[in-house]
């Protein structure tokens, strides 16, 4: 216990990791009212919920038969690659939809919030591979200062021959992203799976959305914390989807949902 403490203090040292510690803190705190919405938030969540499967399927049947095929791999890779560490570095988002949207969309740039080991980045370059264009992915994150050396863990499942393709930033989404604007070109993909907060939701989309293209797909991970993604679409006015994945929920929005 004390080692772990030790360690966390450590880490919090180095760079702005500090003040992304300080804020994040300071926003469990601030929006600890939310919690109290839970069972609200979920009741929405389920309500609006279809299938994943229908919707990919509905979407490009031959594609989703490849997602099938490429999910079982990137599984069967990511299980193989923690099984050489004693660590627990938390489970992936819903990466067979992310491989799918990526050979869907045949992006020139993704981004994505939140790594820990990197079943989204895995499952997102390897389709980016497949696609055989330019396509980027620009990842941010912030290490699980529970361990040491965690920069090293960020991303660990990542394979070494998708590295070229790939940025990875790991100063806190509040850093990272504005960081990312400046290198990145227009952005078709935009999937959101760090700070489970409201406010680090907003900022996010708030940040990203000038770069966002005509036809881009945003999709938020977890939205069973707080009413954001509600929120969100209600003041955009678009058509969106909900999926279940896990025991949480994941929401999309963008134009492919009318073509589903
Ligand atoms: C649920 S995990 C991401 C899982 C990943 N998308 C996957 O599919 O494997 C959330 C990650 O977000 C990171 N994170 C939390 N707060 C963050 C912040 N403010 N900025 C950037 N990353 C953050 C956590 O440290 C953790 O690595």
């Amino acid at each position: 216990m004390l080692a772990k403490i030790v360690t966390i203090g450590r880490n919090s040292l180095k760079r702005h990791n500090f003040s992304v510690m300080a804020e994040k803190a300071l926003l469990r705190f601030k929006e600890k009212d939310y919690q109290k919405q839970s069972e609200s938030v979920r009741t929405w969540c389920a309500a609006h919920a279809m299938s994943c499967d229908d919707f990919m399927r509905s979407l490009d049947l031959k594609l989703y038969e490849e997602t099938q095929a490429a999910a079982a791999e990137i599984e069967r890779h990511c299980r193989l690659k923690l099984s050489t560490i004693e660590l627990d570095l938390g489970g992936g988002g819903n990466y067979p939809l992310l491989y799918f949207l990526v050979r869907y969309l045949q992006p020139e740039n993704v981004i994505e919030t939140g790594v820990a080991a990197g079943w989204s980045s895995q499952a997102m370059l390897t389709a980016l591979a497949k696609n055989d264009g330019d396509g980027k992915l620009y990842s941010s994150d912030f290490p699980y200062f529970r361990y040491e050396e965690p920069e090293k863990l960020v991303g660990f499942v990542v394979d070494e021959s998708f590295k070229s393709r790939w940025r990875l930033f790991i100063e806190g989404d509040k850093f990272n992203l504005p960081a990312i604007m400046k290198e990145t070109g227009a952005v078709d993909l935009f999937h959101y799976d760090s700070d489970k907060s409201y406010s680090g939701r907003r900022f996010a989309y708030e940040t990203v959305r000038k770069k966002l293209s005509d036809r881009a797909v945003v999709i938020f991970d977890d939205i069973q914390d707080n009413f954001h993604f509600r929120d969100f679409v209600t003041a955009q006015d678009v058509p969106f989807c909900v999926f279940e994945f896990e025991g949480k929920y994941i929401g999309l929005t963008g134009s492919i949902v009318k073509d589903a």
